[in-house]
This record gives C-alpha cells, structure tokens and sequence, in this order.
C-alpha cells in the first residue's frame, strides 16, 4: 500500500494518529528483522496492564530465518500461510488461565492478552513494521506441538513484517489491501444503562 491511510481513515475526534494509522496489511517484503526489533515489541507487551500485575501473555516466535519458521508457519490455516509466508517473524500469543499468587482462576486472563497485543501491534508500527493478528490458525496442534502447559490458552498468532507494496500479492487479497473503516464512538459508547433498540 502506497497511499496515505488519510485516504481511508478519519477519526471522529481529535486522537492520536498513530491509533488510526495502524492497520493490518497481508502484503509483506519477505526480509528478516532482527532480534532486538522483534524484543522491542515484546517490551512494549510488557508495559500493558493486567489484574493483579499478573502479565498473564506469554509469546512464543519464529524468525524467518530460524530452524522453527516452517513449524510456526504450518500452524496457520491455508488462507492465511498463503500470505504470512512473507511476513518477518511469527508469534504465539498465549495466556495464563490462573492466578500466580493463588492459583484461582484468573478471569481477565485473555483480556489482558488483548492489551499486550495492542501494544505489539502499536509499537510495530512506531517501528514501521507491520502486524496481523490471526485467529485462523491450528489451535490444538499449536498446543500438542509447541509443548503449551495445559494451565495456558492459546490467543492467537501474530505475524510480525516489513510491509510491501500490495502490487505483491494475488489479486483477491490485492483488493482487499487496504485500510478498514470502523462503527462510529456513538454507536459503540452509551452514557448510561444499554440503550433499547
Ligand atoms: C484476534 C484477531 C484475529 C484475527 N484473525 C485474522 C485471520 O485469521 N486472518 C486475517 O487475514 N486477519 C485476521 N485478523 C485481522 C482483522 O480482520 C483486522 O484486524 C480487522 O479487520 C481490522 O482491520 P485493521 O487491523 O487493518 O485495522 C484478526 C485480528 C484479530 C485482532
């Protein structure tokens, strides 16, 4: 994608651009990044909040140039090989079901998840390398092959990469290479109890 996300995107209020600047393209170079990039968003993942201090996110990743690439990348369902074959590096988001200091089930565990990806997702971007996360993928044979103890949820996949113009990929994901749209605040955020329809 060559033009400017303005084209796509306008925020309702005033924001910061880089929350409507990031999004998730399918169209990648294919080059490495190196390890500290890749640690760089995982620092950012450790900065999210979750309850209790707990950082219930653990990650597991591929490098592209690494004995594990093929492995992660057989984890994805088709669709998604097809163009995650080009990204940079993969990353297993997992999350701890139950709290450290008590065992008791932690009930924010995946949504604390969410907030460290974001995190990634922002800080890719601020790097200007590109994230997309990916639900479609193996989940059970993610978890029977990359050894995931049973007291851990496997989140999602993310693949991390350089992007590239969408002149690169296959022509029904070329179509769709391009910025989404959102719902409007007013239709996401009400003063008060739930609206009635
Ligand atoms: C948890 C999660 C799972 C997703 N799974 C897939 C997926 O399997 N394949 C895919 O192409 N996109 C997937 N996406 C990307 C979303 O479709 C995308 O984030 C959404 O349409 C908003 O677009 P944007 O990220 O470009 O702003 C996923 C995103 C999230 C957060």
């Amino acid at each position: 994608m060559t033009e400017p996300v303005e084209i796509y995107r306008t925020p309702g209020f005033p924001v910061d651009y880089q929350f409507w600047q990031r999004w998730s393209p399918r169209a990648f170079t294919g080059e490495a990044i190196r390890e500290d990039q890749l640690m760089s968003l995982f620092e950012a993942a450790r900065w999210a909040p979750s309850c209790f201090n707990e950082q219930p996110w653990r990650f597991l990743y591929a490098q592209r140039d690494s004995s594990d690439w093929q492995l992660f990348l057989d984890l994805l369902m088709e669709g998604n090989q097809a163009w995650a074959e080009n990204s940079s590096a993969l990353i297993v988001v997992l999350s701890k079901k139950s709290f450290s200091h008590n065992g008791k089930p932690n009930g924010t565990h995946s949504f604390d998840c969410g907030a460290a990806w974001q995190n990634i997702a922002l800080q890719a971007a601020l790097m200007g390398l590109a994230t997309h996360g990916m639900a479609g993928i193996h989940y059970q044979r993610i978890a029977d092959e990359l050894n995931v103890p049973d007291d851990f949820n496997v989140e999602m996949m993310i693949a991390v990469g350089v992007p590239a113009s969408a002149d690169t990929l296959e022509e029904s994901l070329r179509e769709r290479e391009k910025p989404s749209d959102r719902k409007a605040v007013t239709e996401t955020c009400f003063a008060g109890r739930f609206p009635e329809d």
